[in-house]
């Protein structure tokens, strides 16, 4: 299977440039990790979020998965995709062959970013900031050390322009596996919400069918790396 190489501009984690904070966290277990970042308050977003919504799955998954950011849902639960856009996820695993016990999930922001809609009391998604993503940063690079996962999937541009590169297209270069320092391949695809967001049943079935396509070459990838 073809595999690009890393964007340079990508927020690569070596050794060499591993934050002060990112130092502290080494070594740690998930669970610890997971203490450690309830208090977190490295950007303001902890101020309106109901809590930190670290990541969740097998502590030695061979595929994670890193979306953008927890939702309404997420936020009141305190676990990552398990609103409508989970449901998609979990659904698209399924029909990949992808085992949703074997799986890591995170997002790159750890806290809900939301304004109150006009009318009624909705919370609104917003999209985070360069600088909270970067103040989330070491908390997923710690869990990455931790995981080592063969293959990390980016949900969605945000994911993807954070890991793999600003100028990364998702549209363009979804269901590539790109080699990287972050795991052995880091791949993009749509995020699950974008197919809640179809304008009708026909499309929405061929988004699926597409972000079920692109899981199936990291079901692959990952049963190979396997044997
Ligand atoms: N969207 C995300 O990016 N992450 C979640 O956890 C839920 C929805």
């Amino acid at each position: 299977m073809k595999r690009q190489a890393a964007n340079k501009s990508a927020l690569l984690v070596s050794s060499k440039d591993l934050s002060p904070i990112s130092v502290a966290l080494t070594g740690k277990t998930l669970a610890e990790l997971r203490r450690a970042a309830a208090d977190c308050k490295a950007c303001d977003l902890w101020k309106t979020g109901t809590q930190t919504v670290f990541g969740e799955g097998a502590s030695k998954a061979r595929i994670m998965f890193v979306g953008e950011q927890p939702g309404d849902q997420e936020d009141r639960a305190g676990q990552p995709f398990v609103g409508p856009a989970g449901k998609i996820l979990h659904k698209a695993m399924e029909e990949a062959g992808i085992d949703d016990t074997e799986v890591y999930l995170t997002n790159v922001v750890k806290h809900f970013k939301w304004s109150p809609a006009e009318r009624g009391k909705r919370r609104i998604h917003k999209k985070p900031r360069y600088s909270e993503i970067h103040a989330c940063r070491p908390w997923l690079d710690a869990e990455l050390r931790v995981v080592q996962p063969q293959v990390l999937v980016c949900l969605g541009a945000t994911a993807a322009q954070s890991l793999l590169g600003r100028d990364f297209s998702v549209s363009r270069q979804r269901g590539q596996l790109i080699k990287s320092p972050l795991a052995p391949a880091v791949t993009a695809t749509v995020h699950p919400s974008s197919i809640l967001r179809a304008p009708d049943g026909e499309s929405r079935r061929a988004q699926m069918r597409a972000l079920v396509d692109d899981l199936k070459k990291v079901a692959q990838f990952a049963t190979k790396r396997a044997a």
